[in-house]
């Protein structure tokens, strides 16, 4: 198939997961992020995992357990502050670095993060 999603493209559901496994592991141990994050991550990276498979033109796994995303609305129970995003940026570069996601798919996913981060800040500094 010449239309591959990214989602194929990166080795589905096995690299999502390493994926979020090191993007959580960032999180929990950053001074400006865990705070406003449960202390067991479980659940959240289990809803991140099923939310990215989707993201990325895997299956919708998310969607069918919990309804549409409304991924600006879910985050409105949060500060999400300019820095904050910096931050959850910079976790998530270091967790695709760390599995070894790169390369020009790697950018464009980066990119994708960028915006959707940017979309979430809904609180000044
Ligand atoms: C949930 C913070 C950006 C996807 C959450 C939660 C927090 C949070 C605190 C709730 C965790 C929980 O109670 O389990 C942030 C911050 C961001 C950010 C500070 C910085 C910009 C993003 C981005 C994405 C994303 C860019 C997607 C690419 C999700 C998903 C959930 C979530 C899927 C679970 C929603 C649910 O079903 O409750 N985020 N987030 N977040 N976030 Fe973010």
């Amino acid at each position: 198939n010449p239309q591959k999603t990214i989602y194929e493209m990166i080795g589905g559901g096995e690299t999502i997961r390493r994926l979020v496994d090191a993007f959580y592991k960032r999180v929990g141990e950053h001074p400006g992020l865990k705070d406003m994050f449960p202390d067991d991550l479980t659940e959240t990276a289990d809803k991140q995992y099923l939310f990215l498979t989707q993201f990325f033109g895997g299956p919708q796994l998310y969607s069918e357990k919990y309804g549409h995303p409304m991924l600006r609305a879910r985050h409105m129970p949060f500060a999400v502050t300019p820095e904050r995003a910096k931050f959850w940026l910079g976790c998530m570069r270091e967790a695709m670095d760390e599995i070894g996601l790169e390369g020009p798919v790697a950018d464009f996913i980066y990119d994708r993060f960028i915006q959707t981060a940017h979309h979430m800040v809904n609180t000044a500094e």
